[in-house]
């Protein structure tokens, strides 16, 4: 079974399915085409399949011109047609892991995906979990259900996690130029998966399990989560002292070793650092364990968007204006700079908490010229982008996007808050938060 594997990967004659075509698996499908690999794409998402047939991208760093060329390969296909996993040897999957209300791992994406894939599973195929979770997730959940087709694990199939480590629109690292950790539950699986990303990645990192697999992809992002959290804290402390944070980090990261630069802002946003951390946390207490730093991270993060409203009414009570009927136009609604991805950016916080305390809130994005129905924030569904004129009493920068970098802000004559230290020279109109 596996030397034949082998072969097909080698050969290219190796067909990869893509289970969710999302920010994470459509990059991902591209690469194995692009590679010369067959390569089928698989959502229940009716839309994404039309708009790909179609030819048109729904994300905005993946060009026209890379579906055109996949559509154009013939090596492309998409569909929700579940019954054609049968055609693939390996799957890999790449669905959503949110929280659910209570902030606790939302495992049905997962569940339902090795539901779909279960009746369909045949003897020899690979199927890899890319979508981050908790440790345990790939033997405690996925390989479970897909014994239910009455095939094991290890003797008729393989099953592996590999971590996705995306970056959205980092111009220094693609899909093939991130090293990708592997694991499986064998040396046999190991060896397959291995070789299966080996052709779209620069390297792979074969760890001893799935269990390692999963934890390395938390420890990346825990890491990201605390140090955020602490130069967040450090900026509180260092404004109470009039000291400006974005210039101590540019003098300690002068530093050549033992440094790493995290910067602050109005809160956590996307799909990962917000979330993932408590998918550890919450594991950590079946074994009895209480993630404090997980927690507290989180405690500190989610109080930013209290301490960027805070600094606006200190900004407009200058003004002698209340926050309440005041109108702030709010720049940037992506959880970071130059992308459309809005899921769970703290600028809908922002908004939300402004509108509480009565101001009336616009938002200017030109990535984002409507909101969509989110799962967290359907009530903002239908705003659209507004120009960015004087008629506001304050203008909040949330994201640090690039267009803002060329707006003369002072000619609009109204104060700015920035949170993303985007305003570089001193003005008596500019403010940081
Ligand atoms: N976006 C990132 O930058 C990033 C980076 C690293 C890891 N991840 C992880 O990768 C995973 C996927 O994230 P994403 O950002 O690509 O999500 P996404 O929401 O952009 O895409 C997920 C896709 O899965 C589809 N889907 C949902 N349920 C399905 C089902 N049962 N069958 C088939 N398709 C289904 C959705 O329609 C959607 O198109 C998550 O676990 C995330 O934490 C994301």
């Amino acid at each position: 079974m596996k030397t034949e594997f082998l072969k097909k990967v080698a050969e290219k004659k190796a067909v990869i399915g893509v289970i969710g075509l999302g920010y994470v698996g459509l990059p991902l499908n591209l690469c194995f085409v692009e590679k010369g690999f067959r390569s089928i794409g698989f959502d229940i998402d009716e839309s994404k399949i039309k708009s790909l047939e179609a030819g048109t991208s729904y994300i905005k760093h993946i060009s026209l011109e890379r579906i055109a060329r996949a559509n154009h390969s013939k090596l492309f296909s998409v569909t929700s047609d579940f019954t054609r996993l049968q055609e693939c040897d390996a799957i890999l999957i790449a669905v959503p892991t949110p929280l659910n209300k209570n902030r606790e791992p939302e495992m049905e994406y997962i569940v339902s995906t090795c539901e779909a894939i279960s009746p369909h599973l045949r003897k020899g195929q690979l199927v890899v979990l890319e979508s981050t979770t908790y440790p345990g997730t790939t033997v405690e959940v996925v390989i479970p259900i897909l014994e239910k087709s009455g095939l094991k694990v290890d003797k008729d199939f393989y099953a592996a996690f590999s971590p996705e480590r995306e970056d959205p629109n980092n111009p220094q690292f693609t899909t093939e130029t991130i090293p990708k950790v592997v694991g499986a539950t064998s040396n046999d699986g190991l060896e397959i998966v291995n070789a299966v990303y080996s052709q779209i990645v620069v390297h792979t990192v074969p760890v001893s399990s799935t269990q390692i697999a999963e934890a390395a992809k938390l420890m990346e992002n825990i890491f990201r989560s605390v140090n955020i959290a602490l130069v967040n804290e450090l900026k509180v402390t260092f404004m109470k002292m009039g000291i400006d944070i974005w210039e101590v980090i540019e003098a300690a990261k002068t530093k050549p070793f033992g440094f790493m630069p995290f910067y602050p802002g109005p809160g956590l946003g996307g799909h990962c650092i917000p979330i993932d951390p408590f998918y550890l946390s919450w594991k950590a207490r079946e074994f009895g364990v209480n993630s404090r730093f997980i927690e507290l991270a989180g405690e500190i993060n989610t109080s930013m968007p209290d301490f960027v409203v805070q600094r606006a009414m200190e900004v407009l009570n200058e003004l002698g204006k209340p926050l309440k009927g005041s109108k702030i136009l709010l720049l940037g609604l992506a959880y970071k700079a130059n992308v459309d991805d809005y899921r769970e950016s703290p600028s809908f916080v922002l908004m939300e908490k402004l509108e509480s305390h009565g101001a009336v809130v616009d938002y200017n994005d030109p990535y984002i010229p409507m909101i969509k129905t989110t799962r967290e924030h359907s009530h903002f569904a239908g705003r659209t982008s507004a120009e960015i004129t004087s008629t506001y009493d304050l203008v909040l920068i949330s994201t640090a996007h690039d267009v803002y970098k060329d707006i003369n802000f002072e000619r609009l004559g109204i104060p700015v808050l920035d949170t993303r230290n985007l305003l570089k020279h001193p003005s008596p109109l500019f403010h940081k938060a």
